[in-house]
């Protein structure tokens, strides 16, 4: 017989640097949390893995800002993150870090390993970004900038987080030091590159076809398009050798003699950290970690991150594997979409959104607020595109799904068997509930939902087998057969039935609210769920065996789900209306900024004598002894045109060379310092009178008019 595969799961290393929110959970930990207690249900061989981030810049930065030191930072946060998950029930085997030794050790071990085949790595001095204020070299997020490819103000020098593109430095326009908010200089500095560019065409084929070393490794449709989508645009962009060491004093020492004060990029830690979290976990359950990450085809990896991770893991950490010889490459990575709050982006400055441990202080009060937390965050995860998280819905799940559909259920069939039975399971008339077809392909379809990563959609099926069994009850509603003969085999029928409905429900819902397949397993008199209890229950349904045997005795009912939209108690509405309130107070706050009067009403007519056309700057440079003005040069397409322009102060000249924008170009000329100025550039002006440049679309033709 084959041998039955093993699974590494992974979940993406949040940086120890503060708590996560809602969004986090529904991004990366939750949906893998999902799937590891699927699989261990069907009893499979399941490792699932995560740890704190502790390098980089983020922690340095957070250090900084709340002046303490980062070894504080990442205690601190690696505590507060570890017990939150925990409480939320995810279900790590490990939870590791990676300023733990054995990361130090792994992560210095595989750089060695790539560096001594010597057509991996390449040593670099070139120039790069340096703060004079501050002493040091500006890498990552010390450096802030315009992405080029997105145009999002706030890029990193390392990654735009709106588009998810991975940058260096170097390519960010307009950027500015993190630290002192200075222009930095540039200055010279030895690097070591790992060379991506030689990975570029079996990376290609792999994430393209799914073949790879001409085998085919995984079926390319089961990966989800935006990531996929993502790869690609990023391969036909061409890689580059990528710098894999830094010049800063936190993080992993790099294991070379004349490395002396550089460290290894916290992007080249982070991911082995997935490798020394799988080792900490076997040394300390008597496992080979090899058999979780070098099993060939008897081994599974997957990786669940949130959509600004998806280079980082499909293209650089498998090149990274790949180059090192031995290791499996990921199987798939269902990367999620953004969850929003209340139609807008998590902003921590803002105050805009809840964290996750925050939810759970808010809510102590509240007995499911695990699991209705989890449920609301599965009922609308972002899988396949950016999602919302609303109040009023997670009210409505909890209330309507949870506590109307499954609740009743449980509730009405654990009170008739109570009441007629005196809590045991009657013995059917009939073998077996023929009424009940609807379940099983229910059921088939829920397992395939599970096995490829709709999570969404399979915890509809598991109400869906709810309402079935409500539909069921209802249909032959015993309480009525049993007024007129309290002994009719009917009455046994239904309610054995119903119990081993409920039964398949006390595991099928285990993946996504665990706290509450527990509880349902107490009240039916279940032992507490094991690995591979749901390849025994799907069995026992197929095969029409009790998954409750007749004569077994099961509890008394209990309130599973008391409402949060409860008429006689309104402390859990209060909570919810509170959370809102908040929001609202916040909206009318920002809403308080005087935005300037509008100016007195004008007819088409006037509108229509601006000629309006799109250009692209191709020179600048700083007018003499005016310190606003830029002399810029703009290609019209038809011709050229000088325009004097009182951007300086937002503006570099040689970061704005290549811009496209939108001329007034009918405006008389005038002159401004001498200098004849032949229109003017449109501009977009914040509350602080701060300039952004506008622009028609992408690739946009030069001197057409804007209508
Ligand atoms: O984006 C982040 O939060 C990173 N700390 C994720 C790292 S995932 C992995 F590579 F460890
Ligand atoms: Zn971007």
């Amino acid at each position: 017989m084959k041998k039955d595969k093993k699974y590494l799961l992974t979940s993406a290393l949040p940086y120890a640097n503060g708590a996560l929110h809602l969004g986090h959970l529904a991004g990366a930990y939750l949906p893998a949390d999902v799937y590891a207690r699927y699989l261990r249900l069907r009893g499979k061989d399941v490792v699932f893995v995560c740890g704190s981030d502790e390098h980089g810049a983020a922690i340095t930065m957070r250090a900084k800002k709340e002046n303490i030191s980062p070894q504080e930072i990442i205690d601190k946060y690696h505590n507060l993150n570890k017990g939150t998950f925990e409480k939320l029930g995810i279900s790590f085997d490990y939870y590791h870090r990676t300023s733990a030794d054995l990361h130090y050790q792994t992560a210095q071990e595989f750089f060695k390993k790539l560096y001594q085949q010597g057509d991996q790595f390449e040593e670099r001095t070139n120039e790069q970004y340096y703060d004079e204020e501050f002493d040091q070299f500006l890498a990552d997020r010390y450096i802030k900038g315009t992405c080029p490819k997105c145009g999002h103000e706030e890029a990193y020098g390392d990654q735009c987080e709106n588009c998810g593109s991975a940058l260096s430095p170097t390519e960010l326009i307009n950027p500015v030091s993190t630290l002192s908010g200075n222009k930095p200089i540039l200055r010279e500095t030895k690097h070591w590159y790992f060379k991506l560019d030689k990975h570029e065409d079996w990376l290609r084929e792999w994430i393209d076809k799914g073949i790879l070393d001409g085998k085919q490794h995984h079926d390319p449709k089961t990966w989800k398009k935006h990531v996929t989508g993502q790869c690609l645009s990023w391969l036909d962009g061409g890689l580059q050798a990528r710098a894999i060491t830094r010049d800063l004093d936190w993080g992993i020492p790099v294991p070379l003699p004349d490395a002396e004060g550089k460290v290894l990029y916290v992007w080249f830690d982070a991911p082995i950290g997935y490798i020394s979290a799988t080792r900490q976990w076997a040394q300390e359950n008597g496992k080979n970690w090899e058999d979780y990450w070098k099993g060939g085809d008897d081994l599974e990896l997957v990786h669940f991150i949130g959509k600004d991770n998806i280079v980082f893991h499909c293209i650089v950490f498998p090149a990274m594997l790949k180059a090192h010889g031995d290791y499996n490459l990921p199987v798939n990575v269902p990367a999620n979409q953004f969850l929003n709050f209340e139609g807008q982006k998590f902003s921590k400055s803002r105050g805009w959104g809840i964290e996750q441990h925050e939810y759970l202080e808010k809510f102590k009060d509240f007995p499911n607020k695990e699991d209705a937390l989890r449920y609301a965050l599965i009922r609308n995860m972002p899988e396949n595109r950016d999602s919302d998280f609303k109040w009023d819905e997670f009210v409505d799940f909890h209330d309507k799904e949870l506590a109307d559909n499954l609740g009743n259920f449980l509730n009405r069939v654990v009170v008739l068997a109570n009441k007629y039975f005196e809590g045991a399971v009657p013995t059917p008339g009939l073998p077996w509930p023929s009424t009940l077809g609807g379940v099983e392909e229910l059921l088939d379809k829920w397992t395939n939902e599970l096995e490829s990563f709709h999570f969404k959609s399979a915890v509809n099926l598991v109400m869906e087998i709810s309402s079935a069994g409500n539909t069921y009850l209802q249909d032959v509603s015993p309480w009525k057969i049993w007024k007129e003969d309290p002994d009719s085999l009917e009455i046994k029928d239904c309610i054995f039935t119903s119990l081993q409905i409920a039964g398949l429900l006390s595991v099928i819902l285990s993946p996504f609210v665990p706290f509450t397949a527990e509880k349902v397993r107490k009240i039916l008199g279940l032992p507490a769920l094991e690995a591979g209890d749901l390849e025994a229950a799907i069995h026992a349904w197929k095969k029409q065996e009790p998954i409750l045997k007749p004569g077994s005795k099961i509890g008394e009912p209990e309130i599973l789900f008391a409402k949060i939209n409860n008429k006689k108690d309104q402390s859990l509405k209060e909570i919810v209306d509170s959370q809102k309130q908040q929001l609202e107070a916040i909206l009318e706050e920002e809403n308080k900024m005087e935005h300037p009067a509008l100016k007195p009403e004008i007819q088409f007519e006037d509108f229509t004598k601006l000629d309006i056309r799109t250009g692209t700057i191709i020179s600048a440079e700083k007018v003499k002894k005016a310190d606003k003005l830029l002399k810029i040069e703009v290609n019209l397409g038809f011709e050229k045109r000088t325009v004097v322009s009182g951007i300086a102060k937002y503006f570099q000249p040689e970061d704005i060379i290549g811009q496209q924008v939108l001329v007034l170009v009918n405006l008389a000329p005038r002159k401004l310092r001498g200098i004849e100025s032949q229109g003017m550039i449109l501009m977009a002006e914040d509350q602080d009178g701060k300039l952004g440049f506008v622009n028609a679309p992408d690739g946009w033709p030069e001197g057409w008019p804007v209508a």
